[in-house]
């Protein structure tokens, strides 16, 4: 079973792409983790976890999530992470939490797509976003062919610096960068409500009609869902594949 987050619709894509190409189930954790129902699941298939990556590592909601939830049926369990430029040594904390849950780890696979952290970075042009994006499609298509076969995702090279990013620079970051300080609504808001509809962690409060985070938590990136994010990073990466749509073949 596919089970993803995402905050932005990158890893959402990424899940149903795959899910197409291998042919299993697809299951939105948003719900799951907002509601904190932590209520076991099922499958026959191995398990695969997408999720965007945050600070060099998954997204703690999702860690602790994953904690929390007994995942029974099939013990083998993949990583596929959407980032906008590094997932660092992601993998070393991810094969620690199936040791803990005495889940068989098969690997971790990086998908370069566009950048979503607006709070940092700057917002790229959409037609940089779109070459990104078809970057990305023959990536996603060589981890489901991985996820198709059973077998183990490659082994990534890790680097000291991968490392000090996933570890001792990933436990600044949360404190310091991942909250909801920032949160602000303009004059152009209608006081729809959908906000506190979207925030994966209820996070959002209507006070006269206005917006506010009710606690400091999370940035406001994490509130819109379920396209391709048209952000693309400041960190540039490039890959030299063929611009195509797989959705239109
Ligand atoms: C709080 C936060 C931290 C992030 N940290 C990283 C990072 O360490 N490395 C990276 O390559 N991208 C980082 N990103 C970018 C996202 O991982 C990337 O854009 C991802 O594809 C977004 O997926 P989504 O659209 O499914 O939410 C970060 C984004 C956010 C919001």
């Amino acid at each position: 079973m596919i089970c993803y987050f995402s905050g932005t619709g990158n890893s959402a894509f990424a899940a149903q792409r795959i899910g197409r190409l291998t042919g299993m189930e697809v299951l939105d954790l948003f719900e799951r983790i907002r509601d904190q129902d932590y209520s076991p699941l099922q499958a026959s298939q191995p398990w695969v976890i997408v999720t965007p990556t945050y600070a060099w590592r998954i997204p703690r909601i999702v860690s602790e999530w994953l904690e929390k939830t007994p995942l029974t049926g099939n013990s083998k369990i993949y990583f596929v992470m959407t980032c906008g430029g590094s997932i660092g040594n992601a993998g070393a904390y991810l094969e620690k939490l199936c040791e803990r849950k005495k889940m068989d780890y098969l690997g971790c696979f990086p998908i370069v797509m566009p950048e979503n952290y607006i709070a940092m970075f700057s917002t790229p042009a959409p037609e940089e976003a779109e070459k990104q994006l078809a970057a990305a499609y023959p990536v996603i298509e060589q981890a489901a062919q991985s996820i198709k076969k059973g077998e183990c995702f490659p082994e990534l090279p890790r680097t000291i610096k991968d490392k000090l990013n996933s570890g001792i620079v990933n436990d600044l970051f949360y404190p310091m960068f991942v909250h909801a300080k920032k949160f602000t609504a303009t004059e152009a808001c209608v006081s729809c409500g959908q906000c506190v509809q979207e925030c994966p962690l209820k996070n959002i409060k209507l006070e006269a009609g206005h917006p506010v985070t009710a606690r400091i938590a999370w940035p406001a990136s994490a509130a819109v869902r379920w396209r391709p994010s048209n952000m693309a990073s400041t960190r540039k990466v490039c890959r030299a594949t063929p611009v195509r749509n797989p959705d239109k073949e």
